[in-house]
């Protein structure tokens, strides 16, 4: 099959390797020149893991090719994916769907024959009509079906994701965008992953409810985490003895700092509005943001608290160990870092932090930490040390070096990467979420 991916950001690029990886002749298309060229060269814009050698083998195969020219990049193709970035609109939460219609607009300038016109963007329900509309008053003569296939990939595992999914989501009015989607996505039919086939708003609907439903239940055991300190009761077992029922199940139960990323904060926005729109309100998706919000900052609180409190943090030194808003990324957007960061600057602590990835992105929106080369540098000194963010690099730290390096060992661990007997046998004051 011949697929035009336009969009080559983080899902575009992902699924466009992916897909010729399994075999289709694949063409990712982005207006920036830059980006492009960069490409042609092997230059990934983004971090993730196995990326850059799935590009180069299929580009070497002759699989994969990048364009800024959209005209060139959809003739002869079977399906054109739609996955461009649709992000919070300024002020008012609802998704910024302009790029979506523009793209649209110019796939209608330019059809020239049949194919199907997929949105793998994550867009509200509704969206997928009004492509429609948009490419039936194009004038275009050529047959199109507008499908809906929402991509449920996670940063830093996003390749493993695509090829074994827990299932595919198709959402297609008519037969003719069924049976290219079934095309697309045959070597997964063979390797037996479910594929639900639904209608088009059912199935941008489900993207939403996906990722408010996984937001929630991290939300819900932050809440317990919570509730755990104060009652004495250990967080972590709550969620083992919680998730071993299969109704509930055991993943999206770790307690932290709170969920970031480009995803769960901008998607439950966008489900607010639309049942806003829609007047069917969620209450439990409200709760959900507004608890989220409130964690981060509350993480920044947590650590003032190991200082002995906001008056006598003044002047004090923390370390921040992990930025990104998780491991193996260094996508800042919406980190819970930002929040931790500004709640110790704003009362005169002296941050210093490392990230193995994320530093870079991070310093212009953190420009009162100082950002040092390796966790022990960032160390050196401090009156407290935090991990925010579970990079593997963390999980054994020297911690008789921290202690040395620290000048009151405390550790606070946001994300209960450590044994509380274990640290606090080597003489720290180890604090932990839900751990009491
Ligand atoms: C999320 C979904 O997991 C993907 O299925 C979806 O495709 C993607 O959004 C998207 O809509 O594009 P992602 O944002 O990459 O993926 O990251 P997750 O691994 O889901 O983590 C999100 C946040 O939740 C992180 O800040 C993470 O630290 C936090 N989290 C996750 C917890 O605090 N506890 C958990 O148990 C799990």
């Amino acid at each position: 099959m011949k697929i035009a991916m336009v969009g080559s950001g983080y899902v575009g690029l992902v699924s466009g390797a992916c897909f010729a990886d399994f075999g289709h002749e694949v063409v990712c298309i982005d207006k920036d020149q830059d980006k492009i060229d960069r490409l042609h060269d092997g230059v990934m814009p983004i971090y993730e893991p196995g990326l850059a050698e799935l590009v180069t083998s299929n580009v070497t195969a002759g699989r994969l090719a990048f364009t800024t020219l959209l005209q060139d990049g959809i003739s002869g193709v079977d399906a054109i994916f739609i996955a461009v970035g649709t992000p919070s609109r300024r002020g008012d939460g609802h998704a910024d769907l302009s790029y979506v219609y523009a793209v649209a607009q110019e796939i209608g300038q330019h059809l020239a024959n049949d194919a199907v016109v997929v949105t793998k963007s994550t867009v509200p329900v509704g969206t997928g009509d009004e492509v429609e509309r948009i490419l039936r008053e194009s004038g275009t003569t050529c047959r199109f079906s507008v499908v809906s296939n929402p991509e449920f990939l996670r940063e830093g595992a996003a390749i493993n994701d695509f090829k074994r999914p827990d299932r595919i989501v198709i959402g297609a009015e008519d037969e003719f965008g069924r049976d290219v989607m079934r095309e697309v996505y045959r070597p997964l039919f063979l390797n037996e992953s479910p594929i639900l086939f639904t209608g088009r708003r059912t199935s941008e609907l489900i993207k939403y409810a996906a990722n408010a439903f996984l937001a929630t239940k991290i939300t819900f055991i932050n809440e317990m985490a919570d509730l755990c300190e104060k009652v004495g009761a250990n967080v972590q077992d709550v969620s083992r003895g919680i998730g071993m029922d299969n109704r509930i199940g055991p993943k999206f139960l770790h307690a932290g700092p709170g969920y970031g990323g480009s995803c769960f904060p901008k998607d439950t926005l966008a489900l607010l509005k639309t049942a806003e729109d829609y007047d069917s309100p969620t209450r439990i998706v409200e709760a959900v943001v507004t608890a989220n919000e409130n964690r981060k900052r509350a993480m920044g609180r947590k650590v003032l608290d190991a200082l002995g409190g906001a008056e006598s943090a003044r002047g004090k030194k923390a370390a921040m160990l992990g930025l990104t808003f998780k491991p193996n990324t260094d996508d800042m957007r919406d980190s819970p870092a930002i929040a931790v960061a500004k709640t110790l600057t704003d009362v005169g602590v002296e941050v210093a932090a490392y990230d193995p990835e994320g530093m870079e992105i991070a310093a212009p929106l953190m420009p009162e930490v100082a950002m040092q080369d390796d966790p022990y540098a960032a160390i050196d000194g401090a009156d407290v040390v935090v991990i925010v963010t579970e990079w593997d690099a963390f999980r054994a730290l020297d911690l008789r070096r921290v202690k040395d390096l620290a000048k009151t060992p405390v550790l606070v661990d946001l994300r209960n990467i450590y044994h509380p007997d274990d640290v606090r046998g080597l003489g720290f004051e180890y604090i932990s979420v839900g751990r009491s």
